[in-house]
């Protein structure tokens, strides 16, 4: 796609740089349009050398091939970032005494601004009126953040993360395929108490759960994501509920799958929990040198809602095996979607450095025939688009 970013005139216009950066690594081509004001701020070079194009300031250049308008004509998409109180204001007005003002409006392509200013001037009425003004007309507002400011002060008015930035704005392009779709996610990995302090658990993120809620977000889904126990931030696009045990996110899903379209157990659950649970931190010096724990067998939570599934409803199950041999894994996935009942399973290898934490994920994806419906490897972002795209085929 080509990406128009523009960069207007703030202390945060420093962090445009890994804005553009990230739009790139994710295969965009990318035309920066600075204000004079911004170059103040971040030097032109860093900008050309990170967007791998020239950068455009200047009304009166490139006159000849009527650039003021060539370059938002050619724009899928344009970012703003930082944008401040003053661009604010003249995007909402419409005024065009600048490159980047000419660019917004010879454009029909989708707007998506990054804020990033004081929050007393984030909260001037005047402000306020011109980001109503600008969401009326559909542009997408990320952010700003809450936190520290450029000074000591801190509040509204940070700039969202770049990478924040990016995924919002590259959300914008995606299929809205998943509009009037309510998905339930399940993300992270229970915990099962020994005692006031301690716990069984596994080491799932959550990142997988949590790319999946996110893209169907972006897909135009209504997303409700049941964390447990996430170490990861979850964003204000999606209802979320966070529990810590298996028997509490047994009975979050069982509350909330009836009212879903579509439900991905994605989390890492534990299938054993402690028989007791010890009312006092558990000592050495009582239990001695051996400590045998009794456990129990937890409910399967996706069984469960296999069984209870509504007309229509589409379950997607995970899988995480150890197991290295390629037949061997789909197999193990193939007994497990028919013991499951589930429409879709998502098969992968988890180990000591694959899989759970990591940054990157490889799934096969079996139907209930058994056959493969898609392979993906790469981001779990990445990843996650591509499940989408395998449930809402079942949909078709
Ligand atoms: O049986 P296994 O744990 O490999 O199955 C994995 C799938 O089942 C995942 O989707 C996981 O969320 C779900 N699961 C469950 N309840 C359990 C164990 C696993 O819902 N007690």
């Amino acid at each position: 796609m080509n990406i128009v970013v523009g960069v207007t005139g703030g202390i945060a216009a420093y962090k445009a740089v890994n804005v553009i950066r990230g739009l790139v690594l994710a295969g965009h081509d990318v035309h920066v349009v600075a204000t004079d004001a911004a170059l103040r701020f971040v030097g032109k070079p860093t900008l050309e050398a990170i967007s791998r194009n020239i950068v455009h300031t200047d009304l009166y250049e490139g006159v000849a091939e009527v650039r003021h308008v060539a370059i938002g004509q050619a724009a899928d998409l344009i970012v703003i970032a930082p944008a401040t109180a003053n661009s604010i204001a003249k995007l909402a007005a419409g005024l065009a005494d600048d490159l980047l003002g000419n660019t917004v409006l010879a454009s029909r392509a989708p707007v998506v601004i990054a804020p990033a200013m004081h929050t007393e001037m984030w909260q001037h009425p005047a402000t306020v009126h011109n980001i109503d003004v600008l969401r009326s007309r559909g542009v997408t507002v990320v952010g700003p953040a809450v936190g520290q400011l450029t000074g000591a002060d801190s509040g509204p008015g940070r700039l969202e993360e770049p990478d924040e930035i990016v995924r919002a704005a590259l959300a914008v392009l995606e299929p809205k395929d998943l509009v009037g779709r309510r998905i339930l996610v399940s993300a992270g990995g229970t915990r099962e108490a020994l005692d006031p302090v301690r716990y069984l658990g596994n080491r799932s993120s959550g990142k997988q759960g949590l790319a999946l809620a996110r893209a169907a977000v972006a897909r135009g889904a209504e997303v409700t994501l049941i964390g447990a126990n996430l170490e990861v931030q979850t964003p204000a696009s999606m209802r979320v509920l966070h529990v810590g045990s298996t028997l509490e996110l047994a009975a979050a899903m069982r509350d909330a799958a009836p009212e879903a379209d579509v439900v991905i157990m994605a989390a890492a659950v534990a299938d054993y929990r402690p028989e007791s649970v010890a009312e006092a931190k558990i000592k050495k010096e009582t239990t001695g040198d051996r400590l045998t724990l009794e456990l129990v067998k937890n409910p399967d939570i996706l069984a469960g809602l296999g069984e209870s599934r509504g007309p229509g409803q589409i379950i997607v199950g995970f899988a995480a095996e150890t197991e290295q041999d390629r037949d061997a894994l789909l197999a193990l996935g193939r007994a497990k979607i028919v013991r499951k009942g589930s429409d879709l399973l998502v098969l992968n290898r988890v180990g000591w450095t694959e899989g759970f934490g990591t940054e990157g994920n490889t799934v096969v994806v079996l139907d209930r025939l058994g056959d493969i419906v898609m392979e993906a490897s790469g981001s779990k972002q990445t990843v996650a688009d591509r499940i989408l795209d395998a449930v809402v085929a079942r949909f078709a």
